[in-house]
């Protein structure tokens, strides 16, 4: 898939002007999941930015601008719950096809066979467009790849300054699919790192613009941090353009703690 730089984050989102205001200022890609049970207000955000409500840059979008990204939950995953479960994610998101439907976790109901033998069917059927996963350890994506017969479309997985596992990416740089790193701010941590915060004292920018920054800077990534305001959306958008030195992202590769926000 081609995936933007940075798209938006959407869980805590709960004000659909919010996802309107993010396609009025130029994101492409909406990243929701059933369990954040707001795929109504990202549906009406979109529906607004479509139909130009928030503002004069989305006047011209289309629905096929943009990639609607959502994530069945972990007892959506049993080969007779995957169909209905996406259905009811669609039907949430007033949309017709969903963009990128992922696992979003493998877990529970998940069985390599059955749960992505089903989500095939459901492309094949035009209701999903991408399959994806998320949360995968690298058996999980080789298992998936084996049984797709494919890469996945994308794998979305925590990535930020104190959560980094390069064997991910060399993983997907190998077989050809994009990472999205979820959580790039750490969930507004980033302005606790040390390193972050010289990095981002030398650019005269924040510490939220250089995690971007080296999350994006990281082939193949591309990343969904959550903003509510229009002024954080603005900023993380552009921050991808931030240019770090090679010695400036060694030195965030290198920060020490490392800390998962969602292990399990
Ligand atoms: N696949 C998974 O299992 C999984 C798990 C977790 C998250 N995700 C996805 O990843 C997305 C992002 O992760 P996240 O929501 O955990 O957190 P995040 O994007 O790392 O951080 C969001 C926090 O940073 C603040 N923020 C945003 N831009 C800022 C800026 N420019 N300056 C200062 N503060 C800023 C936000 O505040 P405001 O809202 O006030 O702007 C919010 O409090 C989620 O929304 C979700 O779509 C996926």
């Amino acid at each position: 898939m081609e995936l933007p730089p940075v798209g938006l984050g959407t869980m805590g989102i709960d004000d659909p002007d919010a996802v309107a205001t993010a396609l009025a200022v130029g994101y492409r890609h909406l990243d929701t999941a059933r369990i954040y049970d707001n795929e109504a207000v990202v549906g009406e955000g979109l529906a607004a930015g479509l139909a130009g409500d928030a503002g004069a840059a989305a006047e011209d979008l289309d629905r096929e601008d943009v990639t609607v990204a959502t994530k069945l939950w972990i007892d959506d995953l049993a080969a007779d719950a995957v169909a209905p479960a996406a259905r009811e994610s669609a039907d949430r998101l007033g949309v017709d096809a969903l963009d990128l439907l992922y696992v979003h976790r493998p877990r529970g109901d998940y069985d390599p066979e059955t749960t992505l033998s089903a989500l095939d069917r459901l492309v094949d059927d035009g209701l999903v467009r991408n399959v994806g996963v998320s949360n995968f350890e690298i058996a999980d994506l080789d298992r998936a790849i084996d049984v797709l017969g494919r890469p996945p479309a994308a794998h979305q997985t925590e990535l930020h300054p104190l959560c980094y596992t390069p064997e991910l990416l060399d993983h997907a740089r190998e077989h050809g699919y994009p990472v999205v790193a979820y959580s790039p701010l750490a969930g507004g941590r980033v302005r606790e790192v040390d390193t972050v915060v010289e990095v981002a004292a030398a650019h005269g920018t924040t510490p939220e613009a250089v995690a971007i920054a080296w999350a994006t800077a990281k082939d193949p990534v591309t990343a969904i941090p959550k903003a509510s305001s229009e002024a954080h959306l603005r900023a993380n958008l552009s921050a991808a353009e931030l240019e770090l030195t090679d010695s400036e992202v060694a030195a965030i590769d290198a920060v020490e703690r490392e800390e998962e926000l969602f292990p399990e």
